[in-house]
This record gives C-alpha cells, sequence and structure tokens, in this order.
C-alpha cells in the first residue's frame, strides 16, 4: 500500500516545457534517414523532413531540439553545411562508423526543420577545433538582421530575414571529444568564446557552457568560480548504462536484476541534479545560471548485425521507467533544472521514434513523452510519497516513483511509475484542498522486455486507465507492475 498527499497550496518552481527536450546528432540514422530523407524522396516529405517524424514529434510537442552534436559539433564546420548542396563540402564523420558526411544537412534546414515542429533550436557551437570567429560568424549569420558579410551571406543562400535563435552551447565534453581540457583551461576558453556570442537586435541568447561528466563535481566548481558570471547554463551529460562501458548489455535480452540494476542507475540522476545543484548555489544564490542536462538516456549494446558506430538499439518497457524517472526527477529539480534532452531522438541510443525505410515505429519512451507532456509549463507542486521498496539485493528501489504539477487552470496532474517487474501496487491518492471528483488518465504497461517492432508497432501503448475509485476525498488506485500512469484530477 502507498500513499500520496499532495499541497497544491504549496507551488513551486514552473516546469519549463524545454525539460521535455530532444537532442540529434549527425550520428548514425538520426538526422539522415530519422529526420531529414531530402526533397527527393518517395519517403513523405516537406523540404527534406519526413513527415510522419515530424507529425509525431509534434504531437508529444517537442519544445526544443538541439543539434549538430555531441562529439560532432566540435568536428562541425557550419559553413561547409550552407550554399547548394551540390556544392557543399564532403567529410569524414570520424567519431561516428567513419561515414561521409555529404553535409545536406545543414544551418537552413535545421532551422526548417524546427519550423515544422514548432520548437526552439538549440545550437551547438564549435569550440574543440573551430576558431572563436567561426562561431561569432555562425551567430551572425543566423541571427543579424542589418547589411553585414554574414547577414548578406545568408540573403544570398536565400534566406531574406534573420532567424530566431535562443539556446547557443559553447562547445560539447570539452572534457573528452571536444578537445580533452582540463577544468580551468576551458572555463578560460568558454569566457573567450563567450563573449563574441553576440545578441544582435532583440535576440537573446542563452549561453551554455559544456559542464561536467556525471559526477565530476570539480569541473562544476572550477567552471561556476571562473566563468559563473559569463554563462546562463551548464551543461550536464549522464548516461544510463546498466553494465560497464565495455559490455553494456542488450537493450532487449535482459534479466529481472538487469532491470533493476537499470532502475538503480537511472535514480542517480536525483543524486547528481543534488549534488551539482548545491555547487552552483554556492556561487549563484539567485539561481540565475540553469542546470541544462542536454544528453541524457540509456546506453546499451548496439542490435546486433548494425554499425557499433551508429548506435541503434531497441527500446523496451524498462527504457519507458527510465524515461519516467528521469522526468520526475527533471521536474522535482526544475528550480533549477530548465532544460534537458533525451540522447536521441530518432534511430540512436533511447530513441523517441525508429524507422526503417518508410516505416516508422513509436517506442515505449515516445509514449512516456506523450503522457508527461501535460506537465510542460505547469508548475510543480509539493508530495510526499509514502512507498515500499522493490528489488533484489543489490539494486533496491522505491515501488513507486512520481512527481505532481499544476497547471494555470489549477487541474492537477500526477505522473506515477510502479518499478516493479511483477507487483502491483495500491496507492491512495488525497489532494490537501479539495476532493477529488474528477479523474482520467492513461498508463503505459506490459513486462519488463515488451518493446514495439515495425511488424508489431503497437504491442506497447497507453491505454485509458480505469483502475481506480473515489473513496469521499481522494482515490484509491492500482498501479499495474512496471507500468507509468498519468493521471489529471479536479
Ligand atoms: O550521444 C552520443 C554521444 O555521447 C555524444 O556525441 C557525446 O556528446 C556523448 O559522449
Amino acid at each position: 500500500m502507498a500513499n500520496l498527499k499532495i499541497n497544491p497550496g504549496n507551488k513551486k518552481s514552473k516546469i519549463n516545457r524545454e525539460i521535455y527536450g530532444h537532442f540529434s546528432e549527425h550520428l548514425g540514422r538520426c538526422i539522415y534517414e530519422g529526420l531529414y530523407v531530402g526533397e527527393h524522396s518517395p519517403i513523405p516529405n516537406v523540404n527534406g523532413m519526413r513527415q510522419d517524424v515530424v507529425e509525431a514529434l509534434r504531437n508529444i510537442r517537442i519544445p526544443v531540439l538541439r543539434w549538430p552534436g555531441g562529439c560532432f559539433a566540435d568536428e562541425y564546420h557550419w559553413e561547409d553545411g550552407i550554399g547548394p548542396k551540390e556544392k557543399r563540402k564532403k567529410m569524414i564523420n570520424t567519431h561516428w562508423g567513419g561515414v561521409i558526411e555529404d553535409n545536406s544537412f545543414g544551418t537552413h534546414e535545421f532551422m526548417e526543420l524546427c519550423r515544422q515542429l514548432g520548437c526552439e533550436p538549440y545550437i551547438n557551437g564549435n569550440l574543440g577545433s573551430g576558431t572563436v570567429q567561426e562561431m561569432q560568424n555562425w551567430v551572425e549569420y543566423i541571427t543579424f538582421e542589418g547589411i553585414s558579410p554574414m547577414a548578406d551571406l545568408r540573403r544570398r543562400n536565400g534566406r531574406e530575414e534573420a532567424w530566431h535563435l535562443k539556446y547557443f552551447a559553447i562547445g560539447n565534453e570539452n572534457w573528452g571529444c571536444g578537445g580533452n581540457m582540463r577544468a580551468e583551461f576551458y572555463a578560460d576558453q568558454f569566457r573567450r568564446y563567450a563573449t563574441y556570442v553576440r545578441n544582435y537586435g532583440s535576440n537573446r541568447i542563452y549561453k551554455v557552457a559544456c559542464g561536467p561528466n556525471s559526477g565530476d563535481y570539480n569541473w562544476t566548481e572550477t567552471l561556476m568560480k571562473i566563468a559563473g558570471k559569463y554563462m546562463d547554463g551548464l551543461s550536464l551529460h549522464h548516461y544510463t548504462v546498466p553494465g560497464d562501458w565495455e559490455y553494456k548489455g542488450s537493450a532487449t535480452q535482459f534479466t529481472e536484476r538487469d532491470f533493476y540494476i537499470t532502475m538503480k542507475k537511472s535514480l542517480y540522476m536525483d543524486e547528481l541534479v543534488r549534488e551539482h545543484s548545491k555547487i552552483m548555489d554556492q556561487y549563484d544564490p539567485e539561481r540565475r545560471v540553469g542546470l541544462v542536462v542536454d544528453e541524457w538516456g540509456t546506453w546499451y549494446d548496439v542490435e546486433p548485425g548494425t554499425n557499433p558506430g551508429f548506435l541503434y538499439q531497441q527500446n523496451t518497457m524498462r527504457d519507458a521507467l527510465v524515461a519516467a524517472i528521469h522526468l520526475n526527477i527533471f521536474n522535482q529539480h526544475s528550480g533549477r533544472v530548465v532544460m534537458a534532452n533525451l540522447a536521441q531522438t530518432a534511430n540512436v541510443l533511447q530513441s523517441v521514434v525508429l524507422t526503417e525505410g518508410p516505416r516508422m515505429v513509436l517506442t515505449p519512451t515516445y509514449h512516456v513523452f506523450d503522457l508527461y507532456k501535460e506537465h510542460q509549463d505547469a508548475f510543480l507542486v509539493e508530495s510526499t510519497l509514502r512507498t515500499a521498496v522493490v528489488g533484489i539485493d543489490e539494486a533496491i528501489v522505491p515501488h513507486v516513483h512520481q512527481s505532481v504539477s499544476m497547471d494555470e487552470k489549477g487541474r492537477i496532474h500526477i505522473t506515477l511509475c510502479n518499478l516493479s517487474a511483477d507487483s502491483g501496487v495500491n496507492l491512495s491518492v488525497e489532494v490537501d484542498d479539495r476532493r477529488i471528483t474528477r479523474a482520467e488518465g492513461r498508463v503505459l504497461t506490459g513486462a519488463i522486455q515488451d518493446h514495439n517492432t515495425f511488424d508489431e508497432p503497437d504491442r506497447v501503448k497507453p491505454v485509458a486507465f480505469k483502475d481506480f475509485k473515489f473513496n469521499g476525498k481522494g482515490l484509491d488506485l492500482v498501479l499495474p507492475p512496471t507500468s507509468v500512469l498519468a493521471l489529471t484530477v479536479d
């Protein structure tokens, strides 16, 4: 038996819709095939963007999309990706499979994709191998309205008006693939590059500094100390890997033990956010600088027979729970976490969609984003959960995990997940200031390894939730094993 008490009188931070963001890199089949098929493709597209995927992402109200990497970002030279496509330079994607990158998807295409998706673009600049001038020019090319070499070049390439661009990151993983820098060195480099990332006209750039790798607290401390006042956001990257980096484990063939280990490792995100926030609080008590978790998600061994450099993996109910746990955690810390971007949108790591030629499959993770979308821009409210624990010796986790928000109409949105592989749980819900008289919900449930395939695309999908009854004041409900529930109550 578990119990959830909600106190809507204690309205906390706003849950920025950007917490529900995504990430797309020139990696494997994410951009090419997954999002962009080109104007001449037989796959239905508008200006080259595949419409099944665009429609699916619009349906989950994708708020922001990060591009072009990842590690790719610090090797990307944006001028190679503008102008007539037949004249664009070809390059080797050294990080990801050594394949030819023909640069047919560049700045104009990315901005067009964001237009079709109705989302904010988030561009990651190249600090690792690019120059200050190159970064400065990119921002001028995109955002400057007046007469200038870069704005004129943009016009010659067919785009008259400047674009609106808010989010811009200055380097990616500069402690690793982005140049193997020490924190002190990067902090100084950040200050230098950030100086030339200008605000033109009314466009205001939110500058994101490269933040720590998982639990590297020294990186956060050093960055905040040396460069805190020059940044708007600090990124954090952390992946959930059930095994180790050499043998990560299969996406679909795993035991109950692997399942609980994965749950436990997902919950580690809570500690990471708390500990990095504590350090940030020392330098930024007003919480002006946002924590931007711009890479998160599961990372398994690639699907057998696929290119190891393409990071293609399936996605099961286990991934759905990983997503639900992370989104609950980000909601709970929305006073500091301003954005998060799941890695990666299509065909790479914990994707929301998988594609094969003209076919598309929505993954269990996709459905979690669909269930959670009512939290976007709502306010986190106080909630207290009493729950037992489940799991195995080395991986004991709470039976239930939750977050609760209230929207501007006063409706309360509750998201709950049951982390047990095999036992349901009875749960009562009470709201301090009201009697619950209306409730509506959808639930996603299945066995831990259940997933969708191109031949069976609807094996895992949300259904209406009926297993509740009003008890005079609140609600009594039964949460099935391995499930994610989104419930709206009045
Ligand atoms: O998402 C895949 C890779 O993971 C990214 O390119 C990099 O930033 C991270 O190490």
